[in-house]
């Protein structure tokens, strides 16, 4: 039986047999270096001429990157090989060879949009590899984290016929005789689901037809939108500060290797502790002018209005209660300022932005229909949605979670265009 080299480790001294792609090579006559990828991990391997069969020995004179191998050897520590192990071989063997064209991605630096053209193959690399096992652990943090947590899986639709993120970024279809959207956010769903499981969430791709060209923007991105009956915007907060450590303290325990690949301190990770830091949105206005850039109370924040008040702090900042007029119909108002709502947007450090949007959501009736005749939105698509302020309504909160955001800045990358596996952008939709 193969042995995977995640678990290299346990075999330490032993002789394993392993399978997979020849990431890299060299040679110099009388021993040859192959850096072996099992889907696992990488691991070095090492050929000594004297110490196996020649005609396997010479048969490395053919090998490309992405051959397929099959190995057998002793597995040896190795402080300075990469992953801190590596393997004498014994016995080589080429399974898969092709060598026709060149593999398209050598060992130089190809532009980024050579390497997206060729996102199907990119995903093999070390880099890419590492970012993608770590998004996956995060994943399964996030589903750990509600299942701990008592919220119930409700899965909203993808196919919509309303935009609760104002009709700006919408996603047209043809559905029969009629019109829908693709899915902006799931959260109207979740406030139906609360009222029969208390809390809820749901975790799923959302798209946004944003014409940004920022390293924040993706037009299919996922979200995981969590959703609480009885929950005001202080006790939001303090969900989300549980929920956002959780998967750093997760990643920092299960993840080493990969944040050590992409060059990840993992010091500055160790640093995001309860509490974090909270100020309101006007107190944020007054950082942003002070720190030199020109802002109205009322304006929405820019990336590098963000920067300045996230530079501020080595941890998470929650700026809370914004301007109501910048905010969607949903959003509770402050009952101490009717000009601002209980919204709140939680923002890395490091210039990562904002990771998580949320609030307290409007739960009474008349105040319901009002907002949605202020904001435009005809009271027949909502019937539904309204019907939830008649009966049995209560109190509530709940947040949107952005994964590649999270991805990007727990993994140390400078865009979310690679935390995803695929990424749809205003210009890509390809491979
Ligand atoms: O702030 P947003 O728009 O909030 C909502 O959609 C709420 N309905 C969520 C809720 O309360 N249930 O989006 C939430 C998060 C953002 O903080 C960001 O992390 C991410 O989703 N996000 C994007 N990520 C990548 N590309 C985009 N175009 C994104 N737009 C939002
Ligand atoms: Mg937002």
């Amino acid at each position: 039986m193969d042995v995977s080299i995640k678990k290299i480790a346990d075999h330490l001294e032993k002789e394993v047999s392993i399978k997979g792609w020849v990431d890299n090579f060299r040679s110099s006559g009388k021993i040859a270096f192959i850096i072996l990828r099992d889907g696992t991990g990488f691991i070095q391997n090492v050929l000594v001429k004297n110490e196996m069969s020649e005609e396997e020995f010479n048969s490395i004179k053919d090998l490309t990157y992405e051959d397929v191998i099959d190995i057998k050897g002793i597995v040896k520590e190795n402080k300075r090989a990469p992953g801190g192990y590596e393997i004498l071989v014994k016995q080589f063997k080429i399974i898969y060879h092709y060598d026709k064209e060149e593999y398209p991605i050598q060992k130089k630096d190809h532009g980024v949009d050579f390497l997206l053209n060729h996102r199907h193959l990119w995903l093999r690399s070390k880099k890419e590899f590492a970012t993608i096992m770590i998004r996956d652990e995060i994943i399964k943090a996030i589903r750990d984290y509600m299942y701990e947590n008592d919220y119930i899986l409700l899965d909203s639709p993808i196919l919509t016929p309303t935009a609760p993120e104002g009709t700006g970024s919408l996603f047209e279809t043809d559905y029969f005789d009629t019109k829908a959207y693709l899915s902006q956010s799931g959260q109207l769903y979740q406030e139906a689901g609360i009222f029969a499981f208390r809390k809820t969430y749901c975790f799923g791709p959302t798209f946004r037809a944003e014409k940004s060209k920022t390293k924040k923007h993706l037009t299919e991105f996922w979200m995981i939108e969590p959703e609480i009956a009885f929950c005001d915007l202080n006790e939001l907060m303090e969900i989300e500060e549980d929920f956002v450590i959780y998967i750093i303290t997760r990643i920092i325990e299960r993840q080493k290797n990969n944040l050590e690949i992409l060059g990840r301190n993992i010091e500055d990770l160790k640093k995001i502790t309860s509490p974090f830091y909270r100020i309101s949105y006007t107190d944020a206005v007054k950082m942003v002018n002070d720190g030199g850039l020109k802002m109205e109370w009322g304006e929405d924040f820019g990336a590098d209005e963000e920067a300045i008040v996230s530079n501020h702090f080595d941890k998470p900042v929650f700026i809370h209660r914004f301007p109501k007029k910048i905010k969607p119909f949903y959003m509770e108002d402050d009952p101490e300022d009717p000009k601002v709502v209980l919204g709140v947007d939680l923002i890395a450090p490091q210039g990562y932005g904002e990771i998580v949007g949320g609030s307290q959501r409007v739960h009474d009736l008349d105040k319901l229909l009002k907002n949605l005749k202020a904001a435009g939105l005809p009271e027949e698509n909502y019937k539904w949605y309204i019907d939830l302020r008649k009966w049995g309504s209560v109190p509530h909160s709940g947040f949107g979670l952005g994964l590649e955001r999270t991805v990007a800045w727990i993994t140390g990358i400078s865009h979310v265009r690679t935390a995803i596996p695929f990424p749809r952008m205003i210009n890509r939709i390809y491979p």
